[in-house]
């Protein structure tokens, strides 16, 4: 039995365009959370809060917020590595904000510049703070299933940093594969330990797809119950302190799968892909996306036959 509904949480405008050395406008950035909502996603992660100096491509993200025409029912999340961060996204109206640490020390201090327990203590006065403002908390833990300069990551690292995740009142707790090595009973494993201290609708997966692993690593989530899943249009992104690795799993693709099965998820597939050929076109290349360039070019057929 798998869920029969799922949560897609778009992460595309930020894990997405985080890592592009060309400049991508805030007209562009804000115009692609539009069309991505008009598809149907409801969940958009739409701008990150951090140091201009250490990631570029988001310094435009207080005018990203302020320019969404925000639509009802539609959640933006936004990264907030501290309460810097915070101010922003309370400035910016986002309605949820995500604390990001590790289970790997090396990859916490050459992503947030601090080790995973200091981590824990810049969240905690985050986590209250966003509460006492009414917005949701989600944790993404990196490296869960491998990390770029250590090696191998533990199920029991997990466990360590989603538990100290929850003693600090986070609500949700994203499990990460920030390189795509993790292969499917290996993502269930992590997941499970983030299930022993989260609540089965607040737990997420979060998939890169280096190693072409992402869509079967979601199908083993769901036969946990899992169902709610971070993805990226067109199959954009990486991060800047993991070299080589790249996008998340592609919306398309996970759609594509998702309907495939019988599975709900809100989402219009057509408008979608029109969405990742939009930003595709941006930055001036084909999409990642299996599915998107499938239907692409089977549009293309039906419109030269
Ligand atoms: P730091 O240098 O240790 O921070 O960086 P600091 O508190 O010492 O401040 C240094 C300077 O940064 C100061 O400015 C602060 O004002 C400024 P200066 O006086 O030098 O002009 N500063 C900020 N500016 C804007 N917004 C802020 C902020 N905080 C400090 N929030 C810090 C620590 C966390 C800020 C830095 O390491 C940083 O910004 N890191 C971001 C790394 C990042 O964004 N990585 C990518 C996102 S994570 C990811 O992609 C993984 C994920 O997708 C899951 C997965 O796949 O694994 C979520
Ligand atoms: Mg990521």
């Amino acid at each position: 039995m798998i869920p029969t509904q799922v949560t897609l949480v778009e992460v595309g405008p930020r894990d997405g365009l985080q890592n592009e050395a060309q400049p991508v406008s805030a007209a562009h950035k804000i115009e692609l959370v539009q069309r991505l909502q008009a598809a149907g996603l409801r969940e958009i992660e739409a701008a990150s809060f951090v140091s201009p100096k250490w990631v570029p491509q988001m310094a435009s993200s207080a005018e990203v917020m302020a320019g969404i025409a925000r639509r009802e029912g539609v959640r933006y999340s936004v990264l907030t590595p501290n309460m810097k961060g915070l101010e922003g996204a309370l400035a910016g109206r986002a309605d949820e904000v995500v604390v990001f640490g590790a289970a790997s020390e090396a990859f916490s201090q050459r992503n947030i510049n601090c080790s995973i327990a200091e981590s824990i203590e810049r969240f905690r006065p985050v986590v209250a703070a966003a509460h006492a403002a009414g917005v949701k908390v989600r944790a993404a833990i990196s490296c869960a299933l491998g990390c770029p300069y250590q090696g191998e990551v533990t199920p029991d690292e997990v466990e360590r940093v989603a538990r100290l995740m929850k003693d600090i009142g986070v609500d949700h707790c994203g499990v990460a594969d920030t390189i795509g090595v993790g292969t499917p009973r290996r993502a269930q494993a992590a997941l499970e330990r983030a299930l022993r201290h989260f609540p089965l609708a607040e737990v997420s997966g979060h998939f890169h797809d280096t190693y072409g692993q992402a869509l079967a690593n979601i199908y083993a989530c769901l036969e946990l119950g899992v169902h709610t899943f971070d993805t990226s249009v067109a199959g954009l992104g990486g991060c800047p302190y993991a070299k080589g690795a790249t996008g998340n799993v592609a919306t398309e693709d996970v759609v594509f799968m998702l309907h495939g099965m019988g599975v709900a998820t809100g989402i219009d597939l057509d408008a979608l892909v029109d969405a990742g050929a939009y930003i595709s076109g941006v930055l001036g290349r084909a999409p990642v996306s299996r599915a998107g360039k499938a239907l692409l070019a089977r549009r293309a057929a039906a419109a030269g036959a």
